[in-house]
């Protein structure tokens, strides 16, 4: 395969990280994605790459999505957007045990693997496991012609242009889109409606430009970043579709800045966490506008009643006002896309909180871009 790669994607054209790039690249590369892909009159998306006609596509009963690191917690984002918009179930799993337990292959069941470089050792063993035993398997990967790509049944290239820093935003964000248009297929073909497909759609051609205006936030939340930076071990919290968000926020704090973070479903906080809540522990909470704000603002509450430190990643519209904290507000989006755009803002947390403590931050310590041994 001739991969065309033009040279000022690879050179650092006046940023001085990659990271930083690649996030302020988003709304040009989050747009490729979808190029060509959505189709307006008929409410669904156009994912030839995948090579399964509609009847394959009704037979599958399941979906399962297996990736590593980040690629695996945007696969429990995925899981999500295709039980609600094609009411297929679906979870995720690190691609790194599945190879190692043996695992039924259903033949019913769609498998799909998720991998920005396409080399990741695990991911790709766990493709051949599949295909021995006979399942299909397809792949969201963002290197064109990589190992991966080349070993499975059909895909979707992520077309988010060369990555180069350690921690994946642009490609994660097409990934997360990718997911979003294989749930709008798969939808469709089974009970997803004309008009339901057309939102979702709508939702999709406004986040590059919604994207642009996260960005455009990040002198505030680049000082947000900077109190974090300040502290040994940090909570990211959030409930359903906001879950997924916490645990990347959380993951990509920990690969940059080396800041310990974990995170905690809103809902689990006080079966343990909150006994580790005081003035030294800071806590980014993902407080949507959906049907659980109440419970997460009594969540954000019960975090500062403890002294701790607190962020909100939230909606307009969401008053937290009585809560005296600073919050980080981006644009809605159709709610089962909100993640993607409330990720956004914890990629400039964790860069900003490894840009104050002098990191490499583009070669974090002890990582590599594509583990390709196992
Ligand atoms: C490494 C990187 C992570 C990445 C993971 C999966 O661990 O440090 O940032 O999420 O690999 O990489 P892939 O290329 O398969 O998406």
């Amino acid at each position: 395969v001739e991969i065309a790669v033009a040279a000022e994607d690879l050179e650092l054209t006046g940023h001085e990280h990659y990271m930083r790039k690649e996030m302020l690249e988003q709304p040009d590369s989050a747009e490729a994605v979808i190029r060509g892909r959505l189709d307006e009159r008929f409410g669904t998306a156009r994912l030839d790459g995948l090579n399964l006609a509609p009847r394959e596509l009704r037979g599958f009963r399941r979906v399962k999505i297996l990736g590593c690191g980040s690629a695996y917690y945007v696969g429990q984002l995925g899981a999500q957007l295709l039980e609600e918009l094609a009411r297929v179930p679906a979870d995720a799993e690190a691609a790194s045990e599945f190879r190692y337990r043996n695992p039924v292959i259903e033949p019913d069941t769609l498998y799909v693997v998720v991998s920005q470089s396409g080399e990741t050792a695990d991911t790709a063993f766990a493709v051949q496991e599949v295909k021995r035993k006979g399942g299909q398997v397809v792949a969201l990967v963002n290197v064109v012609g990589s190992t991966i790509a080349r070993e499975v049944d059909g895909g979707i290239y992520l077309h988010a242009g060369p990555e180069i820093a350690v921690a994946s935003t642009k490609a994660l964000t097409n990934m997360a889109m990718a997911f979003a248009m294989l749930a709008l297929l798969i939808g469709r073909v089974h009970d997803l409606s004309v008009a339901d497909g057309k939102r979702i759609i709508d939702g999709l051609k406004a986040i590059p430009a919604q994207i642009r205006e996260i960005l455009g936030q990040e002198g505030e939340i680049a000082e947000l970043a900077r109190e974090i930076a300040g502290s040994q071990s940090a909570f990211y919290i959030g409930r359903v579709r906001g879950f997924p968000v916490a645990r990347e926020g959380a993951q990509k704090l920990k690969e940059v800045s080396y800041i310990h973070a974990e995170a905690y479903q809103t809902s689990e906080l006080k079966h343990a966490p909150l006994a580790l809540i005081d003035e030294s522990m800071p806590t980014v909470a993902i407080i949507p506008d959906d049907d659980l704000t109440d419970r997460n603002v009594a969540a954000a509450e019960q975090v500062l009643a403890r002294k701790g430190p607190l962020v909100a990643i939230t909606h307009p519209g969401v008053d937290l006002s009585h809560l005296g904290i600073r919050s980080i507000v981006v644009p809605r989006s159709e709610p089962e896309l909100d993640p993607i755009l409330l990720t956004i803002p914890t990629q400039l947390i964790a860069y900003h909180a490894a840009l104050a403590l002098g990191h490499d931050i583009d070669k974090p310590r002890n990582l590599a871009k594509s583990v390709t041994v196992e």
